[in-house]
């Protein structure tokens, strides 16, 4: 076994308050929407609970773009801007996931630290960075305060807009949630991912040629 190091301190820090807050919000969340069907917890404990978390994560979310603006690594987010090389990485890593890694393959992708996401991850890891969680964030804000920010939310097209961004955006995250849980199982062994994402080393087999 050859280890590697692949994610920094600040990125499994970031990773793992980002997760935690995640499912935190989701059950909050549900709560306050169904709170005459759910029994988790008080209808106000649900909000304090919602609005703290939130807090957590717009703070753990500069953590993140900090990190990867002042090292610079936040190229390894950016997909090929060559077209041809994008779409053909792109369905020789689906390829892969769908038939491929059934049949034994290995992944035709090799993390190294500059090169550490495929180009379906990049796509999906830079628009959920960049676009998806800040809009999911500056949404939350909104409605945490629906008086305070009238005028953004005015500005926005009104709370019933605002708010239906953030219903969807829970909508993309819980299913993004799945699939990605899913591929994170598929390293060489089921947690092989999952423990790389502690530890920062990730083990690969050497006989593959990594
Ligand atoms: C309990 C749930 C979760 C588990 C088990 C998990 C697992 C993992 C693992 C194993 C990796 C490393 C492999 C890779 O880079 O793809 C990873 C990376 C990543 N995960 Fe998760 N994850 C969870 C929740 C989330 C959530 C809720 C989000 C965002 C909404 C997220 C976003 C990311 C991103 C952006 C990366 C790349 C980080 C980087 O290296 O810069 N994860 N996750």
């Amino acid at each position: 076994m050859k280890k590697i190091y692949l994610h920094p301190l600040p990125v499994r820090i970031w990773h793992w308050v980002n997760a935690i807050s995640f499912i935190v919000l989701i059950v909050t969340g549900l709560q306050i929407r169904y709170r005459e069907i759910l029994g988790l917890m008080k209808f106000r404990e649900a909000v304090d609970i919602h609005n703290i978390f939130g807090f957590i994560l717009i703070f753990n979310f500069f953590i993140w773009l900090v990190f990867y603006i002042v090292s610079g690594k936040i190229k390894i987010y950016i997909p090929p801007l060559n077209l041809k090389k994008f779409v053909m990485g792109s369905l020789k890593q689906a390829r892969y996931y769908g038939y491929g890694i059934l049949m034994g393959e290995p992944n035709p992708h090799h993390s190294t630290p500059d090169n550490k996401f495929n180009p379906m991850q990049q796509m999906a890891y830079l628009a959920i960075m960049l676009l998806l969680i800040p809009l999911q964030l500056l949404s939350g804000l909104l409605l945490w305060d629906a008086k305070r920010f009238s005028d953004f939310i005015s500005l926005a097209g009104g709370i019933k807009i605002v708010d239906t961004v953030h219903v969807f955006l829970f909508l993309f995250f819980m299913s993004f949630l799945f699939v990605h849980i899913y591929l994170a199982t598929l390293g060489h062994t089921a947690t092989a991912h999952i423990k790389a994402m502690f530890t920062g080393y990730e083990e690969l087999e050497e006989e593959h040629g990594h």
